[in-house]
């Protein structure tokens, strides 16, 4: 079992483990991070599995050029909207860590995400809810600035984005609407967990280096465990069915293409460039 990557984000940390796990051993394979932000963990991935050849997609220039920067001599290609709309990745994988509920678009974002995945291909697709559940503590005055703020920013973004400012679009994901949208666009849910138990992500934040592996273990198959024994369903509370989305507000979902969606005539075409 690979080691944990992606400290303090028990979701991410998830998906890189699934990921690892099902990479071949010496055949290249290609990795598409569509919402890359500043790169993340991938220099040290990229570094530890050389089969990886890894895109990523970035719309705010400044994390662009962070990316870029970070990535410097990695196997390792950023390309901007021109080009994710004229390449055919035919990506083995495809990760979206925290973007959907930043993506004004939901439904163009799902299709290019079609277009890029290979027919054999699995797409993670992890959406988070923290922006929309402000902490807000009314004995720490500490607490009541960033709260409004945040409530604020949650309440003018819509606003904005329908009058054509999209950059600081943030809203609430609802999992039928996104269920539904996803299987109207043909996409198979293979299977979907909720991560990051917001009182572990602060814990983290207090432990030396050195022992954040071993947390990152423990946390980990703590929230396997809550995941296979102990999730319930009953009224949506903050957009979801599920008991656990209210302590872990953070879900992944496990997409393949279906197989109906995959007519001989839209078969992803094999890829035609290398990332360097
Ligand atoms: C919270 S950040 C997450 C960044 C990175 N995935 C990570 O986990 O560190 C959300 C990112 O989504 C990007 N984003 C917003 N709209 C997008 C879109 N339509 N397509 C791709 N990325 C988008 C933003 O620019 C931002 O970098």
């Amino acid at each position: 079992m690979p080691g944990a990557y992606w400290w303090g984000n028990a979701a991410k940390s998830w998906v890189i483990q699934d990921l690892l796990g099902r990479l071949p051993a010496d055949t290249p394979c290609v990795v598409f991070d569509y919402g890359c932000g500043d790169g993340g963990y991938w220099p040290q991935i990229l570094r530890d599995y050389p089969q990886i050849q890894w895109w990523g997609f970035e719309p705010n220039q400044r994390r662009r050029q962070q990316a870029q920067q970070q990535l410097v001599g990695l196997p390792a290609k950023i390309i901007g909207w021109c080009e994710l709309e004229q390449i055919q990745l035919n990506a083995d994988f495809i990760v979206s860590f925290s973007v959907l509920e930043h993506v004004y678009d939901r439904r163009q974002y799902l299709l290019m995400a079609k277009k890029q995945l290979a027919s054999h291909g699995i797409f993670y697709l992890n959406y988070d809810d923290g922006h929309f559940r402000p902490l807000l503590d009314l004995h720490q005055p500490s607490t009541w600035l960033p709260a409004f703020k945040v409530a604020l920013h949650n309440w003018l973004a819509p606003l904005l984005a329908r009058c054509g400012y999209v950059a600081p679009f943030q809203q609430r994901i609802i999992q039928a609407e996104i269920d539904q949208l996803l299987s109207e666009l043909g996409w198979h849910i293979q299977t979907s967990f909720y991560s990051n138990l917001e009182c572990l992500k602060s814990l983290i934040k207090t432990l030396p280096d050195a022992q954040k592996d071993r947390f990152m273990e423990v946390w980990l198959d703590l929230e396997k465990t809550l995941n296979r024994e102990f999730r319930r369903s009953g009224p949506p509370c903050y957009g979801d069915g599920s008991n656990l989305w209210r302590v872990m507000p953070s879900r992944t979902l496990i997409l393949t293409h279906s197989p109906e969606s995959l007519t001989p005539g839209n078969e992803p075409h094999p890829v035609t460039a290398t990332a360097s």
